[in-house]
């Protein structure tokens, strides 16, 4: 991703936040059809409360291609960005707020990085049929290399039909980049734990004997997601305790310690509509980013809705798309100026369009 920020005028960051949204209030009225906003569940209300549509990563990117407005600001992060600009028209362009939204899970598996390992994990085991699986919050350069090879992409809420299929199609899946929807989905299908392995970044073979890589039916990247790490079992225990009506739901970006002590776990529209249908008076503890839960929170006064940590689980590069850059960037395209602009060369998106579709198709 491009980390490159360009600094903004000073007025953007330093006025009363009142003024701020008032001014943006005046834009989105002046651009009207001209510019859509979209946000994910994750931003926060200051932003939120402008979102033409929200959804999680993969509906805000659906939502987008189904529509025709020139300008697309995407608040949320630069993997959605970049996916927004490969299933969109080349009429339309899509704006990062601020460029330093980036997904610290995504970056954690580089194209470079996925290659090189591919090539020692076949070495390994030469006679296996390997097919990739990335989730979405990978790079446009990652989905590519998994569409030329054949895999899929993946989010939370389908990631068991894809590794179903990608079993149909082969006989080992690379997942990656997080270890921990890849376990915790792979064991929900009743893959034995001995048969999924770890693949280490930065170790020879991925800190694994040849024996272990032949054997395994899953290799996990061990990246993560920073936020949904913070959540532990002792707060499950906790909040076990000290309520006995509490159910308690997470996301499957959770350690599977966590998941399996969970009622339930899903994506964030999985979890949004869990609590929606919950009848009044439900009690629940929320494994997910803190906007989230604050907003499921006051959405739904007729029910207990808490975090399922104590701290504050933000996610900080979210968190980066605030107001002022908000209103930075509809200033400039009410001038016609793009600022922030995100794109995905044609190569790199040919490969990546092959796997989202793929996945499209198996969901
Ligand atoms: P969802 O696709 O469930 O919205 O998750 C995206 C994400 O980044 C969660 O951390
Ligand atoms: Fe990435 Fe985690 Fe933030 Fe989601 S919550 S965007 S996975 S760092």
């Amino acid at each position: 991703m491009n980390p490159i920020q360009p600094e903004i005028d000073e007025r953007y960051l330093n006025a009363p936040e009142e003024e701020i949204i008032a001014a943006i209030a005046a834009r989105r009225g002046e651009l009207g059809d001209r510019l859509l906003i979209l946000c994910h569940h994750y931003q926060q209300e200051a932003v939120f409360r402008f979102a033409d549509l929200t959804g999680d990563s993969l509906k805000l990117a659906r939502l987008a291609a189904g529509r025709d407005n020139p300008w697309i600001i995407f608040c949320g992060v630069h993997f959605m960005a970049e996916t927004a600009d490969m299933l969109t028209g080349p009429g339309q362009k899509v704006i990062l707020p601020d460029l330093r939204a980036g997904c610290p899970m995504a970056d954690m598996a580089t194209a470079d990085e996925v290659e090189e390992a591919w090539e020692d994990l076949a070495a390994a085991d030469p006679d296996a049929k390997i097919v990739p699986v990335t989730y979405v919050n990978s790079s446009a350069a990652v989905k590519n290399l998994v569409g030329r090879r054949g895999g899929s992409v993946c989010t939370s809420s389908n990631a068991r039909q894809v590794l179903e299929w990608a079993f149909s199609q082969g006989d080992k899946v690379f997942f990656f980049p997080d270890e921990h929807l890849g376990r915790n989905t792979s064991l929900a299908m009743g893959i034995p734990e001995e048969k999924i392995v770890r693949w280490r970044r930065g170790e020879a073979d991925g800190g694994n004997s040849a024996a272990a890589l032949r054997r395994a039916r899953v290799v996990l990247w061990d990246g993560y997601c920073t936020v949904h790490m913070q959540f532990q079992p002792a707060h499950v225990e906790y909040w076990r305790k000290k309520d006995p009506r509490i159910r308690i739901i997470v996301h499957p970006e959770c350690r599977h310690e966590v998941v399996r002590l969970a009622d339930d776990y899903g994506s964030t529209e999985r979890i949004i509509t869990a609590i929606e249908e919950s009848p009044a008076g439900s009690h629940w503890a929320v494994g997910t980013e803190i906007n989230l839960v604050k907003r499921l929170a006051d959405l739904h006064p007729d029910k207990e809705v808490h975090s399922l940590s104590p701290f504050q689980c933000l996610c900080s590069t979210m968190y980066r798309i605030k107001p002022g850059y908000l209103l930075w960037a509809m200033d400039n395209i009410a001038r016609g100026e793009e600022v922030n602009r995100i794109t995905v060369d044609e190569e790199t998106a040919k490969g990546a369009r092959m796997a989202l579709e793929r996945m499209l198709e198996i969901s």
